[in-house]
């Protein structure tokens, strides 16, 4: 059956071909953070709706944005209260309808954030479950299990929290005393674990997902996708002692249980066969309607090979790439990312992605910064970032931005301790837990306390006085700077260069630098020096320079050839 929606995008209007998704520009809105309406310091839906023709400037293909349910907002909407309704400090059913018309009208899809592997503990189920009791169809809806020990006062396992301590939590009777069964959380105790053993729990989802298909949503970022199953018996896990799992984290005195990495690729509760039945499941929904909708999975997973069996045909369209994400400004670590990507990817005949930063780690120009003297050299960040990001967007496949990285906005480290709302802050006894340092609200113009974000200079995390120079007014227009670079390499990638899918060449490129071609695509030639020294780029790649992020310049070698020498740490497109 196809469904056909009335508030759908039709492929026409949006002039793209019907497979959007492999090679499209997404930019991810934190909505708390991107632009508050009416001025109680909270993002909100309106407010994203009057910035889209900066988006659709900005020249990107959809936006993807992070919960707007109802929610208590413990991990920031990442709780969800009701998956049918709008937090009443982000707008209405009615913003979202307006939302997507206008988004479509500009050509750009719309893709939500669902959250599967746990509802909020404000969820209607689980406050049913708090009355009922065991052998219940609420409780059923969960992961409880009777504690371990004579009076069952251990938990069930040893599984830990991804927000630290303890993965469980009582269960308590109706006058609020413990009993002995206990409630998975991998995160915060007020996210509880669906149990996806249930089928309700099944169908529940895919009627969820029509919901918002229906009223006309492009698609869906999933969530934890590789968590929602459980080993069978839940196990014990063998816990490695290791890092933040969370990118730019590291040091942290208590590190949490990471999202993922190579030592946890055996954790019971990650990346387990059983998801890709859920997967194959949704890909029927989504493909009953016309143009079918589509996911992107969060997955965390140990390898480029495990990553790839979520791209399978009847599975998940895209999922975040996140070893690219993890290697730094490191060329092995990058090229060797980006070949395994590109090859297991191929396998399955799934578009690759790129992502280097988002809500949960360290911005990029911060992360990919020289530590000088104990503190980031965020000068040199900011140029690292650039480079970075230009080399990145001319790569095969799709990628997301976050938004802010286009003003060139730096972590926030010196939030004051009691402006912190990140659960893990909590939890650890603030010694982890800093994403609120990539979630301060971004700076549109002016130098007003909250630079144009509202009027009213309330911002529900303080923002850098320094940011009044990074706003959206005072970089556009200006030659050279981040914005206007962003906007250049976006313009470029899809209408004159035409990256995005085809094959890529590595060239011989000298120490340092990293090099490689895109034959189908105008023959480009994307150059990134991760050097800090100046380099002679070889004669034949030519001297004609597309673009860059810093200085390149047309010289004559020895031979009295033309050649082009890029600065330290700077990135280039040349026509080959
Ligand atoms: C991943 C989300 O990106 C993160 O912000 C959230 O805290 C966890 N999943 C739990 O939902």
């Amino acid at each position: 059956m196809t469904r056909a929606t009335p508030g759908a995008a039709p492929e026409s209007a949006l002039q793209r071909p019907r497979d959007w998704w492999r090679d499209a520009v997404v930019y991810q809105v934190y909505p708390r953070s991107f632009a508050d309406s009416d001025g109680d310091g909270m993002g909100d839906i309106p407010g994203l709706i009057g910035r889209l023709d900066y988006l659709a400037d900005l020249g990107v293909d959809a936006v993807w944005i992070s919960p707007f349910y109802s929610s208590p907002l413990h991990d920031g909407g990442y709780d969800v209260a009701d998956y049918r309704s709008i937090d009443s400090r982000l707008g209405s059913l009615t913003d979202v309808d307006d939302l997507i018309a206008q988004a479509h009208a500009r050509g750009m899809r719309v893709i939500m954030d669902i959250v599967p592997n746990h509802s909020s503990s404000e969820h209607p189920w689980f406050q049913e479950a708090l009355t009922a009791g065991p052998g219940s169809a609420a409780w059923d809806r969960y992961v409880i299990r009777e504690g371990r020990g004579e009076d069952h006062e251990e938990p069930p396992n040893n599984w830990r929290s991804v927000f630290h301590g303890r993965g469980w939590s009582r269960m308590p009777d109706a006058e609020g005393n413990p009993t002995g069964y206990w409630y998975l959380h991998l995160f915060d105790t007020t996210q509880p674990d669906l149990n996806w053993e249930n089928p309700e729990v099944h169908e529940e989802f895919r009627d969820i997902l029509r919901f918002w298909f229906d009223r006309g949503i492009d698609g869906f970022r999933i969530d934890v996708a590789h968590g929602l199953v459980k080993e069978a018996g839940l196990p014990d896990f063998d816990h490695p002692e290791a890092g933040s799992g969370l990118p730019g984290f590291d040091g942290d005195e208590q590190a949490p249980e990471p999202m993922f990495d190579s030592d946890h690729a055996h954790a019971p509760y990650w990346d387990q066969d059983g998801v890709h039945d859920i997967y194959r499941e949704w890909r029927a929904v989504a493909d009953e309607y016309d143009p079918p909708r589509v996911f992107c999975g969060e997955t965390w997973v140990p390898n480029p090979e495990r990553l790839a069996r979520y791209q399978r045909p009847d599975e998940l369209h895209t999922s975040f790439n996140f070893s690219y994400l993890e290697a730094g400004w490191d060329a092995e670590a990058m090229r060797s990312s980006i070949d395994a990507t590109i090859a297991n990817h191929a396998t399955v005949g799934a578009p690759p992605t790129w992502v280097l930063s988002n809500h949960d780690v360290v911005r990029h120009r911060t992360r990919l910064a020289p530590i000088t003297d104990g503190a980031a050299d965020l000068e040199r960040g900011l140029s690292r970032a650039r480079a970075a990001t230009l080399f990145t967007l001319g790569l095969p496949g799709s990628l997301y931005l976050y938004q802010g990285e286009e003003l060139g906005l730096h972590e926030v480290s010196d939030l004051p301790d009691e402006a912190r709302q990140d659960p893990a802050w909590h939890r650890s006894g603030g010694t982890d837990g800093r994403r609120d340092g990539c979630r301060v609200p971004i700076p549109w113009s002016g130098a007003a306390p909250s630079f144009g974000f509202n009027d009213t200079g309330a911002s529900w995390l303080p923002m850098p006085a320094t940011w009044a120079g990074l706003s959206v007014a005072e970089e556009s227009g200006v030659d050279g700077s981040t914005l206007e670079m962003y906007r250049a390499a976006l313009r470029i990638r899809r209408e004159e260069a035409a990256l995005g899918e085809g094959p890529l060449e590595w060239l011989n490129a000298p120490e340092g630098v990293l090099a490689y071609r895109r034959p189908a695509a105008e023959d480009v030639i994307v150059v990134l020096n991760l050097g800090d020294a100046p380099v002679r780029l070889p004669a034949a790649w030519g001297t004609d320079v597309l673009m860059g992020s810093g200085d390149a310049i047309a010289v004559l070698d020895d031979d009295g050839e033309e050649i082009v020498v890029i600065g330290g740490e700077i990135s280039v497109w040349l026509r080959g």
